[in-house]
């Protein structure tokens, strides 16, 4: 198995099945110094005409400041034996364990950036976009009431998709 070059439109994946069922992992930083965090919100689409993916991450991540401090992010889509793994990497951080030791996950890079050789589909983004999440914006209170009573807020990212790779 190796990583193989793809263009999004390619793609047949579910969006809603791939991200808020399968999860992924989001990794920033670079190949020598990264971190990374699973995540189960975002979306995937076109936005100033580039195929495109949105993650929201919240500010007292570990991740975050990677994020901030980066250009480049990927999204890293597992297989479900791996399931083990992401549930670890959604519930430590990054600031107290080192999160490709005890999963057992294996670093490698691509285009320059961080992903996991056991990844089955991999999006390299270019960062584009960030924002801070506004409460005041909020349309309808019963959001803001369930995720942000205690909770900080999230800032949204949206990376162009530089390149797609999956296993075959
Ligand atoms: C299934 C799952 C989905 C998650 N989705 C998100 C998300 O979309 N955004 C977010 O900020 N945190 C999300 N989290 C929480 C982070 O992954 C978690 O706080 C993690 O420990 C942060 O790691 P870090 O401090 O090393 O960045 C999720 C956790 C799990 C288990």
């Amino acid at each position: 198995m190796a990583f193989v070059k793809k263009n999004p439109d390619e793609l047949t994946c579910n969006p809603f099945e791939t991200i808020g069922k399968d999860w992924f992992l989001l990794t920033a930083g670079t190949p020598e110094a990264f971190n990374s965090m699973t995540c189960s919100w975002g979306a995937m689409g076109v936005i100033w005409n580039d195929p495109s993916v949105t993650a929201y991450v919240r500010m007292n991540r570990h991740t975050f400041g990677f994020l901030e401090e980066g250009t480049t992010f990927t999204i890293s889509v597992f297989p479900e034996e791996y399931r083990k793994a992401l549930a670890y990497c959604g519930s430590h951080s990054g600031k107290d364990v080192d999160k490709a030791k005890e999963t057992g996950l294996t670093p490698v890079e691509l285009d320059g950036a961080a992903t996991y050789a056991e990844a089955k589909l991999v999006f390299v983004c270019e960062k584009v976009y960030a924002q801070m999440m506004n409460e005041d914006c909020f349309v309808t209170t019963e959001q803001k009431t369930a995720y942000y009573g205690k909770d900080p807020m999230h800032k949204m990212y949206i990376g162009r998709i530089k390149a797609v790779y999956v296993q075959e």
